[in-house]
């Protein structure tokens, strides 16, 4: 709420300007009186502008701090399983037992996709990118509830979170199963989220015998944890954008995986493998680190726009990383170059003085691949986690009145000319 004014002086008229606060964190100048002032503020890539109101998600940069509905991020991986916070996201609370039954029990009904939309894999290629098919896939969704679409209407809109947080683990293993040439899995409704996904990621219908391991689930439940939401980012800001225009759900989902996908913000755990790979061998580090501080390259899976000092994503997922190399017994020479790369940079000065610090993408490449998730499909895991965060911000949205999303501009092209016919052009 406001409780004091700040005064902008423009060509000599001066403006008040609310200050509003919220109940964590910087307070926020509102500026929509500038709309009399005859300019625009101007605030490139949103460093200082919080477009929204939200009680979802707090980040405290400086301390590296996260918290989701105020619990704390650290405490939720390490005691919650995945689907207990998405409820929490969605609602506002840890669900009591008898929600919780009720929750998970809701998204195992709705695990399985139409039978009709395992023909759009097939129209792609084999070799298309995973994160390319879930694009389409998850837009196509609006195509099968059409029942379900007034975004008006309360029930519509929860039936279809919880269908997105359901389908997404099928979506998603059947992108991977596409890529392989090998058939789709059903879900096991038996199976938790997690066992649930990596069985339909590995298992194949010859598998009788298929076993779960439980270090690698509860690892990929702390990864689906760790990026289930993480308040205005990129692809947040983008589900918010394309939602307030009304847009269908999973249209808006859809644009949110196609922001996810770009390398400084969901793609970075895929680009982080892709960097080791051309780094080669832990004698090539240095040489490598000349690259890096010469802005030749960036290091993946370093810095970040909000954490200045760590990332506390990436405590618990350092952690779970040194569990599952364990339990696992791995050996792989890049897991080993990733760990030399790791204690090199935090002991550089050119990262000291920038604050740049591992991010959670960094340990979740390296725990994806010792798990034997390919690559590409990095970021699909992320995108899947994510759906959680980005649903619960589209119900926030629509949850209370908001406006079309209509940001203004700089303008600098060319000033106003006549046309030239095209004879006459030079
Ligand atoms: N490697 C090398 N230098 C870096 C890196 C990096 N990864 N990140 C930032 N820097 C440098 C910049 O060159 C800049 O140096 P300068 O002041 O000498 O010019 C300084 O650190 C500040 O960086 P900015 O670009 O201003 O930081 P910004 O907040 O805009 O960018 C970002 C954050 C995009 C995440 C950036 O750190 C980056 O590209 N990291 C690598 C990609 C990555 O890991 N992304 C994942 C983010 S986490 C997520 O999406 C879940």
């Amino acid at each position: 709420m406001a409780d004091t004014n700040a005064k902008l002086t423009v060509n000599g008229e001066e403006y008040e300007l609310p200050i509003i606060k919220g109940t964590l964190g910087r307070p926020v100048i509102d500026i929509a009186a500038l709309q009399e002032s005859g300019f625009w503020s101007y605030d490139p890539g949103f460093k200082v502008t919080a477009p929204v109101e939200s009680k979802i998600t707090y980040i405290d940069g400086g301390k590296g701090e996260l918290l989701h509905r105020g619990y704390p991020i650290d405490e939720l991986a390490n005691n919650a399983e995945y689907l207990e916070v998405a409820y929490a996201l969605l609602h506002g609370d840890l669900p009591t037992a008898d929600q919780k039954a009720d929750f998970f029990e809701k998204i195992r009904e709705h695990t399985a996709v139409h039978d009709q939309l395992r023909k759009f894999f097939e129209g792609f290629r084999r070799d298309a990118h995973p994160m390319a098919i879930m694009v389409g896939v998850v837009g196509a969704l609006s195509a099968f509830y059409h029942e379900d679409l007034d975004v008006s209407n309360e029930a519509h809109r929860e039936i279809t979170a919880i269908r997105l947080i359901a389908k997404m683990p099928t979506l998603a293993a059947m992108s991977y199963k596409y890529s392989q040439g090998e058939p789709f899995m059903y879900p096991r409704n038996d199976f938790n989220y997690a066992e649930n996904f990596l069985y339909m990621m590995f298992a194949t219908p010859a598998d009788v015998d298929y076993e779960k391991n439980d270090v690698i689930t509860r690892a990929m439940d702390k990864i689906f944890t760790l990026h289930a939401d993480h308040e205005q980012n990129a692809s947040t800001s983008t589900v918010r954008l394309a939602g307030s225009t009304g847009a269908n759900p999973y249209a808006c989902i859809a644009a949110g995986i196609a922001a996810l996908w770009g390398p400084s913000h969901g793609g970075a755990n895929e680009a982080v493998l892709e960097m080791l790979d051309e780094i080669g061998t832990v004698e090539n580090v240095p040489e490598f680190m000349e690259k890096v501080k010469s802005r030749e390259v960036k290091l993946m899976g370093f810095g970040h726009r909000v954490y200045k000092n760590f990332d506390p994503r990436a405590q618990v997922m350092k952690e779970t990383c040194d569990e599952v190399l364990e339990a696992l017994g791995i050996n792989d020479p890049k897991l080993e170059l990733a760990m030399a790369l790791e204690k090199i940079a935090l002991e550089d000065p050119f990262f000291i003085e920038r604050n740049l610090y591992p991010n959670v993408d960094f340990y979740s490449g390296i725990i994806l691949k010792a798990i034997g998730i390919p690559t590409s499909m990095f970021t699909v895991i992320f995108a899947l986690a994510r759906t959680s965060g980005w649903i619960s911000h589209w119900l926030e949205m629509h949850s209370a009145p908001f406006k079309i999303g209509r940001p203004r501009q700089l303008y600098t092209g060319e000033t106003r000319r006549d046309f030239v016919k095209v004879e006459d052009r030079k």
